[in-house]
């Protein structure tokens, strides 16, 4: 596995292998990889002839307070995980590269960005759409892997590479889960073993409400309000949100219709710890 810092090199390399006739997959991180990365890079090696890892901390993501300066970092570990798993290169691009003195540009997706964690993190999903763009012409890639844990910005990225033509596929990986369903998130360090076992409610919340749902329930009312009175049942957990909505336009009717597809979200904070999950389900 090569390793490779330099943008113009990254895009120099990429365009040799397509010339040959490859196709090239990229799976976008901030690092400290987990078996959810880890499922992510085995999708990009079944789907593509090359497979490029980005490794990056991106601080426009972040708003102040939030925990860029602390984000979990652990080279050697990532570097392991993606040579083992055959990812072919690790791009690590270097802030003032990204970033040069004078940058003054944006990608903003409007409406779908604002609701949700847009409306808690007013500043992330600008900050989300501008890297990933970035790193789309850095890369060059045909398809683009992301997890379905965060939800809101696989939809993000997808509306911003069909708005602005970015030839690129972008595929979504499920969720990868602990076997107590406590969703695989690099923030799980910052969680103690008790707070870890708090965690679950977040699945087990999605579970009741879309078991409801199974059963013929259509109120988006009733549907967030199990979720939040699931949630509640443990003290430590202080909701942010939970809620129900068209799982493709983030719309959110009185009442859903037969046949829709809807995506359930919650987000909470425990402790200092925030933590989101989310299940899709389509109304029977
Ligand atoms: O999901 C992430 O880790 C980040 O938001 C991403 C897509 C790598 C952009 O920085």
């Amino acid at each position: 596995m090569k390793i490779i810092r330099s943008i113009t090199e990254m895009q120099a390399v990429s365009k040799t292998h397509k010339s040959q006739g490859e196709t090239v997959a990229l799976v976008p991180t901030m690092g400290y990889l987990h078996k959810g990365h880890a499922s992510l890079m085995r999708h990009a090696k079944e789907n593509a002839d090359v497979v490029i890892v980005s490794l990056f901390v991106n601080p426009t993501q972040f708003a102040q307070g939030e925990d860029f300066d602390s984000y979990p970092q652990d080279f050697e570990r990532d570097k392991a995980v993606t040579e083992e798993i055959g990812v072919n290169y690790l791009f690590m691009p270097i802030a003032s590269e990204m970033y040069p003195d004078g940058y003054n540009s944006s990608v903003v997706v409007s409406g779908i960005s604002k609701k949700f964690e847009g409306s808690t993190r007013p500043t992330h999903f600008n900050g989300v759409a501008a890297v990933v763009a970035k790193l789309f012409n850095a890369c060059l890639p045909d398809i683009a892997v992301f997890g379905q844990k965060d939800y809101q910005q696989t939809l993000v990225i997808k509306r911003f590479t069909r708005d602005l033509n970015f030839p690129v596929e972008i595929v979504v990986a499920p969720t990868k889960r602990e076997k107590d369903g406590l969703a695989m998130s690099s923030r799980n360090v910052y969680l103690s073993e008790q707070e870890c076992e708090d965690a679950t409610i977040l699945f087990k919340s999605l579970t009741k409400a879309s078991e409801a749902i199974k059963a013929g329930e259509r109120s988006r009312m009733v549907i967030n309000n199990i979720m939040l009175d699931s949630l509640n049942s443990i003290d430590k957990i202080n909701p942010d949100y939970a809620c129900a909505a068209d799982a493709d336009t983030f719309d959110e009717p009185e009442e859903f219709a037969r046949g829709q597809r809807i995506v359930l979200m919650i987000a909470v904070y425990l402790g200092k710890t925030r933590l989101i999950d989310n299940t899709v389900i389509t109304l029977p």
